[in-house]
């Protein structure tokens, strides 16, 4: 198959979507190009038309855009809608029996929802919330696994007008209190325990180790019995799930609030200091979560759409939650992970729900592809009809095989590009009409304006990288960083004075306007498609006793795409032999109790010292080049100490 690749590279291919794609598309070249032409006319317009005609409001708003106070931006300002209501309720007059979701356990046990059933989960709880004190623009955190239940939790919070921040269940103790303080929240919904792979994890325990020592704003904790394991309860503070809910009405009246009111808080990893609370709106994100649903993932009613994402990252916010939601789609979720119990559950799942959109990560697919061609042809995958990927760049040879083997070569494949901040996807195929380029996300949606430009801010011509930005605001963009005002500016607005939104990564379009997003610009990681800010692992690093300097950079990796490669210097002698594997073993779990599983670095190298330029800054340039092994031939005249170069070479086997 590789050669086969370079011969693709080399010519370039194309792939087209199939006649019989193109005809049942929601997006026809015909309606695309006058999107285009309404958005090249009045940008600001086309999405205020669209807001209208996708979404249900309680009030109908007059003001498209506030720009007054930019780059805070305001959308849709004085309009007000609830995206509880118009993910559920809307849809009860003609989809009421249709089903909304379809969890298949991590044992294989499948459990159903129609949208009138998620209806009444969703208005119990909600009740429930309100019943516990929970009022409008309260943080409540999700701290869940993937489950109905967390879904439910997403729903009720939007109906209360509550600000939900989930956070991804992989997440440490260390991490979770980290963000329940910085959004001062009020409540945490969890589990007592998650199951995946067979295995069962002590999700609560994680959430009384964040609380241990109190001194935080969180009054309730609501805990959802996944199986009966019993775990400890603090009196007053604890709660079951179905004792709050016992008794409760299924109707609910959603309380609806104003278009900018934020409908959740997703923490991600900066470059610099602890993880951003972005900050989402309501009308502007449900309104491109939406669109976005019909445009690149083209739903149809009768369309099942499974996206792999957990609900703990925006994927798992935009499309498993609110944009197929706010469509009526059926949707499908999974506990479990894609090797257990064999390599072939992905499979299995799209088959026996007949799923016809699958929506996953390159790294999922590259650890798949692992498995050979063979396992996937066991299962009927012939309901799929569109494929798409999310989180970092793909490499051909995944896409040719997704293309190949998955979609039967009869599939459109959407690679997505976007971001935790842009809400919704940015640029991406139009399946029914784009041509697509493996490893290229192609082209902007109608209205979103990027560009490419050089450190000055000058638009490049096609072919030179630079810098991707997005110059005209779009509904679903990022509105503050919780809390931090200044944050928001700096992280994303200033290098440009604030002309254009920094999106963080490199890119270069090609002679016929496709985008070919390069990578991250700033210190971040992008590992298994989650960023991680290699700063959050250095002072995770450094909070271990024997630790005194750490430096962390990404080395490519095959499946991973990047994997955690850190650097430290410790303030003892360097152990030698077994005792210097334990120490790499302790410093491991470490990071992982610290951040989580997730952030554990892969390789470990001990030095004296860091190299660093002699006004003190550490050269990363020099340490990416030494964790992939190779020799360093660049200028090193800078350094204040070239032997400590040699001394990090060395790997474990020659120390
Ligand atoms: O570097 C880009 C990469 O992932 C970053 C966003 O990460 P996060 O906020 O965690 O959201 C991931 C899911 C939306 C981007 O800045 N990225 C995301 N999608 C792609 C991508 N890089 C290349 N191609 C993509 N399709």
């Amino acid at each position: 198959m590789s050669n086969n690749i370079s011969s693709i590279l080399q010519e370039n291919r194309n792939f087209f979507p199939s006649k019989k794609f193109k005809k049942q598309a929601n997006i026809t070249e015909q309606i695309y190009q006058q999107m285009l032409l309404k958005a090249e006319k009045n940008n600001v317009g086309f999405w205020a038309d669209l807001a209208k005609e996708k979404l249900t409001w309680a009030k109908d708003f007059t003001v498209d855009l506030d720009d007054s106070k930019a780059p805070f931006y305001r959308w849709f300002t004085d309009g007000k809608l609830n995206a509880s209501y118009n993910c559920i309720d809307r849809h009860l007059t003609d989809k009421s029996d249709k089903l909304a979701i379809i969890f298949e356990h991590d044992d294989g046990k499948v459990d159903q929802y129609t949208y009138k059933e998620l209806h009444d989960e969703v208005c119990r709880f909600a009740n429930a919330l309100t019943t516990q004190g929970i009022e409008k623009g309260d943080r409540v955190i999700i701290y869940m696994p993937m489950i109905p239940q967390a879904i439910f939790a997403m729903q009720a919070c939007a109906r209360v007008g509550a600000i939900h921040s989930v956070v991804f269940a992989g997440f440490s103790s260390a991490s979770l209190r980290d963000r329940i303080e910085s959004a001062g929240a009020k409540m945490i919904i969890t589990t007592n325990v998650s199951i995946r792979g067979g295995k069962t994890i002590l999700v609560k325990k994680s959430v009384d180790e964040a609380l241990e020592g109190g001194g935080n704003s969180v009054c309730k904790v609501i805990v959802y019995a996944r199986t009966d394991y019993k775990i400890a309860m603090q009196d007053k503070r604890d709660i079951y799930w179905h004792d709050v809910v016992a008794g409760m009405s299924n109707y609910h009246d959603a309380v609806m609030v104003e278009s900018e009111h934020p409908l959740f808080l997703l923490y991600t990893s900066g470059s610099t200091g602890k993880p951003k609370g972005v900050q989402h709106s309501t009308g502007g994100y449900l309104l491109n979560a939406h669109l976005t649903n019909e445009w690149v993932f083209d739903l149809k009613d009768d369309d099942v759409f499974w996206c792999t994402a957990d609900v703990g990252w925006i994927t798992g916010h935009t499309y498993v939650v609110y944009g197929p939601l706010s469509m009526g789609a059926t949707i499908v979720i999974f506990e479990g992970v894609p090797t257990y119990p064999s390599a072939g559950r992905f499979w299995e799942i799209c088959q026996n729900h007949a799923v016809s959109v699958f929506y996953t990560a390159p790294t999922a697919i590259r650890a798949l592809m692992k498995f050979g061609d063979n396992l996937p042809k066991q299962y009927d995958l012939s309901k799929l009809r569109l494929l798409g990927t999310v989180g970092e760049p793909i490499n051909p040879e995944a896409w040719i095989w997704y293309y190949k083997v998955i979609g039967n070569e009869s599939c459109p494949i959407v690679d997505t590009w976007w971001q935790t901040e842009t809400g919704a996807v940015m640029i991406a195929p139009l399946p029914g009409i784009t041509t697509m380029k493996p490893g290229s996300c192609t082209k902007p949606l109608p209205g979103i304006d990027a560009k490419i430009v050089d450190e000055k801010g000058n638009v490049l011509d096609n072919g030179e990288g630079g810098i991707l930005v997005i110059e005209k605001p779009w509904p679903s963009m990022i509105r503050n960083v919780w809390g931090d005002e200044q944050r928001y500016i700096d992280a994303y607005f200033k290098q440009f004075a604030n002309k254009y939104y920094v999106v963080g990564d490199s890119a270069h379009i090609d002679a016929e306007g496709n985008f070919w997003i390069l990578g991250r610009i700033d210190d971040v990681l992008n590992v298994s498609g989650h960023r991680l800010g290699t700063m959050e692992i250095e002072s995770a690093l450094v909070s271990h006793q024997l630790v005194a300097e750490a430096a962390v950079v990404g080395k490519p990796h095959e499946i991973k795409g990047e994997s955690v490669f850190a650097f430290v210097v410790l303030n003892i002698d360097i152990p030698s032999g077994e005792k210097r594997e334990i120490l790499m073993q302790d410093l491991k779990k470490h990071v992982a109790k610290e951040i989580g599983a997730i952030a554990k670095p892969d390789e470990i190298r001990i030095g004296i010292n860091l190299p660093k330029t002699r006004s003190g800054k550490i050269m990363r340039r020099l340490l990416r080049t030494i964790a992939k092994g190779e020799e360093i031939t660049t200028d090193t005249s800078t350094l204040e100490d070239e032997s400590i170069l040699k001394q990090l070479q060395k790997t474990p086997e020659t120390f």
